[in-house]
């Protein structure tokens, strides 16, 4: 727990009131006039840092088209913001070795230290966490994992209660990962007291097979150096790096940072930002450096986890074929029509790399920076994305109804390049059948994945069978 002291209600917020209220000492360590204030460069930082919008919207809205009703609605969610995993806390605490064992005054962006900063990634039992009110060194951050989590549940309840309405008591899926399952939570707090939710907890590990939020970790054959060994992540310049790494030593001579310490400070803004609001750390960084960065993770990413990975649909169809069942099941025979999923970035892309979502433009070089691609990291699974599929039955001309599907990701709805003269730019039902079948032609989980030698669960089934099987494992980090 952490102090409380007395304080005038006004330096907590603008509110003219006049009684004195407890504030919580950490008040004083954070200067609230930053938060908030660094939104512009959330984007450029690998999706580590707080949620935002798909930036660039299609201008389709997300209601459902007006000759149309809403009938199914599945979702696969990210856990929220979060603390650094252990990898990345020991390569940030790398940097923060470095400035302690400096004896001179810091000049330069990195001034900020000489004034009395409080380093947030000491406490290791905080690695991997969601940032909560808890644990987070600021707990007014309006960042916070937990209050993403929450509101995004809020958001879910006022666009689609009519379908939860219809079954009040209704099951969600979530992986054991702590961020995620704490994820979980935060969002069913946030639909409400209306309804009665049973969470099914879902091993990530391998063993799993097919039955997993996670398929990826049954999926023995996956190369995660990909982008090095097709020698792409290596050949993008480092000039960036080489560039910070140059200023900081020359303002502060003697301090002996390599770029390696310097590609740590993105992740030290980024997930600073997760638990106070604000990163003075940010400040070190020009524009040019952050969109050379970006472009870095984008790359790897796209190498390692998306497309430019051979195995990436040989995943991405565990959860395709899972819906696209969900999807042609007639609503009165499923127990519940909405569909929520918390897991990880990765599942997420592989996803979005099966239904084909930002999938089919030209593959990332590292010549240069490819500003056109439509493949960029943060936007499509930074902490906190989401992506929906609504399924929609509207009134054909002859008074006929024909069921159509759409893709909403992070907010802004997301035409299939290959499917949309439906309805609102969706995909006809029938359409995305035969779409989904040519996708998958020729792709095969288990085999490709060389599944068998860690388990021969070949297809996902906690969608159906959680009613007598109980998914309850306990939690990992
Ligand atoms: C995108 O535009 C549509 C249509 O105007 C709107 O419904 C939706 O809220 C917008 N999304 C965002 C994230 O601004
Ligand atoms: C100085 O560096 C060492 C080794 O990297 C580290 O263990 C130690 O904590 C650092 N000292 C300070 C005050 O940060
Ligand atoms: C930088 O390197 C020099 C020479 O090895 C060493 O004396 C000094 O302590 C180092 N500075 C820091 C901050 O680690
Ligand atoms: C470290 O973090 C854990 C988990 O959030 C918390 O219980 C503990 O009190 C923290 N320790 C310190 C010294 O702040
Ligand atoms: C809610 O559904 C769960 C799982 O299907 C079941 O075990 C439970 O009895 C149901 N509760 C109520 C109040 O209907
Ligand atoms: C997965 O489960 C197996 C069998 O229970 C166990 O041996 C293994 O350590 C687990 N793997 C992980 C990564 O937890
Ligand atoms: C990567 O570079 C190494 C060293 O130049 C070379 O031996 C190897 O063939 C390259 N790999 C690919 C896939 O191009
Ligand atoms: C950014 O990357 C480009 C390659 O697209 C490179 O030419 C340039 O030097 C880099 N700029 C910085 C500031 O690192
Ligand atoms: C997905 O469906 C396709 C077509 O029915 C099938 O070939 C493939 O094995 C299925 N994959 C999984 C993981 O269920
Ligand atoms: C259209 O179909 C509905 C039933 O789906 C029926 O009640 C209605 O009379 C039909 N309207 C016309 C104009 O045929
Ligand atoms: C899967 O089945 C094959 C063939 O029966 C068997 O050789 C293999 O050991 C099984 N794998 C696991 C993890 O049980």
């Amino acid at each position: 727990m952490y102090g409380q002291v007395l304080a005038l209600a006004s330096l907590a917020s603008s509110s003219a009131l006049v009684n004195a209220v407890a504030v919580d000492s950490k008040y004083f360590t954070n200067d609230i006039n930053k938060v908030g204030t660094q939104k512009d460069i959330i984007p450029f930082l690998y999706g580590s840092a707080p949620y935002f919008s798909y930036p660039v919207n299609t201008s389709i809205p997300v209601d459902i088209p007006e000759q149309c009703e809403l009938v199914q609605v599945h979702v696969y969610a990210r856990h929220g913001e979060r603390y650094p995993t252990a990898s990345a806390a020991k390569g940030i605490n790398q940097a923060w070795y470095k400035f302690g064992n400096y004896t001179e005054k810091f000049t330069g962006s990195l001034s900020f230290l000489n004034d009395n900063y409080q380093f947030p990634f000491a406490n290791e039992s905080n690695w991997g966490l969601l940032t909560t009110p808890e644990n987070a060194v600021n707990p007014y951050n309006p960042f916070l994992g937990s209050l993403t989590g929450t509101s995004h549940g809020e958001e879910f309840y006022a666009r689609y209660h009519e379908l939860l309405d219809a079954h009040p008591n209704f099951t969600i899926w979530t992986s054991n990962s702590n961020r995620v399952h704490a994820t979980s939570e935060y969002f069913i707090k946030g639909l409400g007291d209306d309804y009665k939710v049973n969470l099914e907890i879902i091993s990530e590990n391998g063993t799993m097979g097919a039955n997993s939020l996670t398929p990826i970790s049954a999926c023995v054959n996956w190369d995660w150096n990909n982008a090095k060994d097709k020698n792409i992540s290596t050949t993008f310049s480092t000039q960036y790096l080489t560039d910070i790494t140059k200023r900081l030593n020359t303002a502060n001579p003697g301090l002996n940072m390599t770029n390696s310490d310097s590609y740590n400070l993105f992740n030290w803004c980024a997930f600073e930002m997760n638990t106070r609001g604000y990163s003075d750390m940010c400040d070190v960084f020009t524009q040019d450096e952050l969109i050379n960065y970006s472009y870095y993770g984008d790359i790897v990413t796209y190498y390692d986890e998306f497309m430019g990975n051979d195995l990436a649909l040989a995943v991405g169809s565990v959860s395709t074929n899972a819906t696209l069942t969900l999807l042609n099941t007639p609503e009165d025979e499923l127990d519940q029509t909405v569909f929520i999923s918390f897991t990880h970035d990765t599942h997420l892309l592989q996803y979005m790399a099966g239904v084909g979502l930002f999938a089919n433009g030209k593959a990332l070089t590292s010549k240069a920076v490819d500003f056109h691609n439509e493949f960029k990291r943060a936007p499509l699974v930074q902490e906190g994305a989401r992506v929906y599929t609504q399924k929609f039955n509207c009134k054909g001309a002859s008074n006929t109804t024909e069921s159509f599907v759409r893709y909403v990701v992070n907010d802004v709805v997301q035409p299939l390049d290959a499917c949309h003269n439906g309805p609102g730019f969706s995909c006809s039902l029938s359409d995305y059948n035969a779409y989904i079948k040519n996708r998958f032609e020729g792709v095969n989980f288990m085999e490709q994945c060389g599944v068998s030698k860690i388990s021969n669960i070949s297809e996902l089934t906690f969608y159906w069978d959680y009613k007598t099987k109980n998914y309850d494992v306990p939690l990992i980090i």
